[in-house]
């Protein structure tokens, strides 16, 4: 019988959720990753070896998620970040703002959670994507709801799911291809900008929000918990 742990990743093959996949595959465990790149899985998977497997899923998607799940095996911990969605403001109007980004986000890692049921092991460790506009909003009105609504969601299933225990990361601007991708005259002026509004004066790394999303996973005191890890920004 085969006693290693296995963790979930959806949103495994770049940023937070990979350097999460990278620091569990070092300490041993082994990791079932999903995105919906069959290119980018293939060669997530290829470097990182073979305690790394995975499959293509779109997290808004239930027929997706449902085949996804149907191939991994008995869970110790899922974790959440795929998310691709468009933020803007109220009054404009536009569905994308607001119905289409509670779909990406909040309805995704939702559903997800359900897919994931039947796999979760009895003692297993649940974590959320939400982000620190829950508690700050800079605008994008629907963006702080969205946050907001993931970390009572994680308060909501902690009670029901007991004794798996569910949480949430809040991260605040990390340094992620969420951002390298997007053009440099987009990317630096938000990164100065977060600096200003922040107490650590940059934005994070991917490396110290998988960090803080390790000790969420592992530490078995925590549930209903939303950590902030975002340099002070919710404090100013
Ligand atoms: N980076 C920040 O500044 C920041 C700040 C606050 C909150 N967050 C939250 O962090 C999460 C993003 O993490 P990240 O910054 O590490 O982003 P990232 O580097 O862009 O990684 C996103 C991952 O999710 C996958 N993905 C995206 N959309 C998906 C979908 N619909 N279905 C399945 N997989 C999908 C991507 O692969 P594919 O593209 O191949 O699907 C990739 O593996 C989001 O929830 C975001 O709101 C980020």
């Amino acid at each position: 019988m085969s006693t290693h742990r296995t963790y979930t990743i959806i949103g495994g093959t770049s940023g937070i959720g990979l350097s999460l996949a990278r620091k569990l595959i070092e300490r041993g465990d082994h990791v079932f990753l999903g995105g919906r790149s069959p290119e980018r899985l293939a060669t997530t998977l290829t470097t990182l070896g073979d305690r790394a497997s995975g499959r293509t899923v779109e997290i808004t998607d239930k027929t997706s998620l449902r085949d996804f799940f149907a191939e991994a095996p008995i869970l110790s911990g899922l974790f959440t970040p795929a998310a691709s969605y468009q933020t803007g403001s109220f009054t404009d109007g536009d569905i994308t703002t607001s119905e289409d980004l509670f779909k990406a986000k909040f309805w995704g890692q939702y559903w997800a959670v359900h897919a994931a049921l039947p796999r979760l092991a009895p003692n297993a460790s649940v974590l959320l994507m939400s982000g620190a506009a829950s508690v700050r909003p800079i605008g994008a009105p629907a963006y702080a709801a969205c946050n907001s609504a993931l970390e009572g969601l994680a308060r909501g299933l902690a009670i029901e799911l007991n004794p798996i225990r569910v949480n949430c990361l809040s991260p605040g601007t990390t340094d992620s291809d969420l951002w390298r991708n997007r053009p440099q005259e987009t990317r630096e002026p938000a990164y100065e900008y977060w600096s200003k509004l922040c107490l650590v004066q940059r934005p994070a790394t991917v490396d110290e929000q998988a960090h803080a999303a390790l000790f969420l996973l592992d530490n078995t005191n925590m549930t209903g918990s939303t950590l902030f890890s975002d340099g002070g920004y919710s404090l100013r």
